[in-house]
Parts: structure tokens; C-alpha cells; sequence
């Protein structure tokens, strides 16, 4: 199992600043990749769901709009709360989702609340990974799943690349199948049901598409190059970025991801 260092601490959350303010989270695979998450969670309209870290809220409205789950929607930034909040109400789902500023970490809900938990990478952010799942899986109702959709090193990384990537991404602490299959395995989850993907530029584009409208995601692209220029905090992050050009070449090829769902059994 990989594990990374930590960044420095006001590194922490300008990363997930930033994106808040300019209005684009990601997870690999887009729409594509919550698609599978949903098949495999066997997640039907109607049915409860838990989306532990929902960023911009992108897959919320997702959930609550074209699939008809009714949806709790969690982060531990409140901007990120705010824009998904805002998001649901444009979009006309606001009704199905309730919205909740939260430590994946430290789940304010009652034991088996929900049909199914699912996070698009956030636990690999999470400081305490074991001790978020075993949140998710204590949430769950008996017989229902529990699903990650996670970045994955499906090459062993050199420790300056787990190091870098930890540093311009707010800690995160990627691990391999092994080491995500091993996570839901500890938190007691039986029927594990994986998938893992390389990661495709092109497709991963597309599939950001998809998921925002193309205004909105054009928008988002304009704010940041242009707060790129002239905003210290975006100028700090890109200085980060750039430190070490090679490393992100090294990125894309150790880098893919991997759908981890497992049922809680009784
Ligand atoms: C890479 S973004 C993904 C957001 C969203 N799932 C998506 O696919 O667009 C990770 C999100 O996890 C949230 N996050 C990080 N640590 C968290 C924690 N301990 N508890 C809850 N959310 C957390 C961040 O604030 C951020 O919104």
C-alpha cells in the first residue's frame, strides 16, 4: 500500500479552496465512472443515499435529478456545501437532498440510515481512511452497500511522486487496488465487488463534460486561468504545480482508478 507525506498545512486547504471558488471538483472516470458506482451499489430511484464528500455537488444533482434517490450530501468545506447547495436549487432537485457540513471521519447520523454510502474520491484525502469506513459501513442498513470511487496507483510510485502529489493535492494519500480492497475488507464489508481503469485524458475530459454544462464548465476554466494571473493564492498553487513539470508526466502514466463497493453483510 502506498502512503504519502503530508503537505505543509497552508497547502491543505487552498486546494480544495481554490476549486470551490472557481467551481469545478473532479473524480476520474466523470459521469462514466458514477455510472458503475451505481450499478454496482444496485442503487434504485427512491432509495437513500449517503454522498460523503459531494464538492461542487455535480453527481448530487445527479443522484436527486436523473437517478430519483433521495440524496444526503456531505463535505467538510462549507464553500464546497454552499456552491452544492446552490447547484441543487438551479437545477430544481433542492427537494431530494439535504445538505450537511461534515468530517467523513465523524458521520453525524444514526446507524443504518441509508441504503448506500458511496464517495467520488475524498477518502483518499481523508486522514484516517479505516476510521472513515468504518463510518460508512455503520451508517448503512444491513444488506446495503458501501461504494468508493478512488484515484489508484495501478503502478508502483516513486516516493517523489507520492510526495509531490501530496503536496499540490491537499494530502492525498492514494493507495493501490490492494491497498483500497484491504480498506473495505477492515471496515467488515463481505461481497467485494472491484473494477479498476486506467486513466484516459481524452475520455476523462469528455466525461467532465458531461457532467457540468458546457457553460458552466467553460466558466469555471475562464476564472481560473484568469485568477491564474492576478490572485496570489491561484499564482501560489500554480508555483506549486509547476516546481516539478516532470512529475505530472510521471502522474498520468502511475496514476488510474478503481470502483471499491462491498456490502454490510448483517
Ligand atoms: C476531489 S474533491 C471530489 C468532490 C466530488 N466528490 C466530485 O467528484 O466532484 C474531494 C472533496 O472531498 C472533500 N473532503 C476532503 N476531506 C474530507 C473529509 N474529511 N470529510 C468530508 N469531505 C472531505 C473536499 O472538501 C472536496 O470537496
Amino acid at each position: 500500500m502506498a502512503s504519502a507525506g503530508r503537505p505543509s498545512p497552508d497547502m491543505e486547504p487552498l486546494y480544495f479552496e481554490l476549486q470551490s471558488d472557481f467551481g469545478i471538483t473532479k473524480h476520474m472516470g466523470g459521469r462514466k465512472a458514477t455510472h458503475e458506482l451505481i450499478e454496482l451499489c444496485h442503487l434504485e430511484a427512491g432509495q437513500s443515499v449517503l454522498e460523503v464528500g459531494c464538492g461542487i455537488g455535480s453527481t448530487t444533482r445527479y443522484l436527486a435529478g436523473e437517478c430519483g434517490l433521495l440524496v444526503t450530501a456531505v463535505d467538510i468545506s462549507p464553500r464546497m456545501v454552499e456552491r452544492a447547495r446552490e447547484r441543487a436549487k438551479r437545477r430544481g432537485v433542492a427537494a431530494r437532498v439535504e445538505f450537511k457540513v461534515v468530517d467523513a471521519q465523524q458521520l453525524p447520523f444514526a446507524e443504518a440510515s441509508f441504503d448506500a454510502v458511496i464517495d467520488e474520491s475524498v477518502t483518499a484525502f481523508v486522514q484516517d481512511k479505516q476510521r472513515a469506513l468504518g463510518e460508512y459501513v455503520r451508517v448503512a442498513k444491513p444488506g446495503g452497500y458501501v461504494g468508493l470511487n478512488e484515484a489508484t496507483w495501478v503502478k508502483l510510485p516513486p516516493p517523489e511522486l507520492v510526495r509531490y502529489t501530496a503536496m499540490i493535492m491537499a494530502g492525498a494519500d492514494f493507495l493501490t487496488a490492494e491497498g483500497w480492497q484491504a480498506l473495505l475488507e477492515g471496515a467488515g464489508l463481505g461481497e467485494l465487488s472491484t473494477r479498476q481503469h486506467p486513466f484516459d485524458a481524452r475520455s476523462q475530459y469528455i466525461q467532465e463534460l458531461r457532467q457540468l454544462d458546457v457553460r458552466e464548465y467553460l466558466a469555471a476554466w475562464y476564472r481560473f486561468l484568469t485568477q491564474s494571473a492576478i490572485n496570489p493564492a491561484y499564482r501560489k498553487f500554480m508555483q506549486q504545480v509547476m516546481s516539478a513539470p516532470g512529475q505530472i508526466f510521471k502522474f498520468i502514466k502511475h496514476i488510474g482508478y478503481g470502483i471499491y463497493v462491498g456490502r454490510k453483510l448483517n
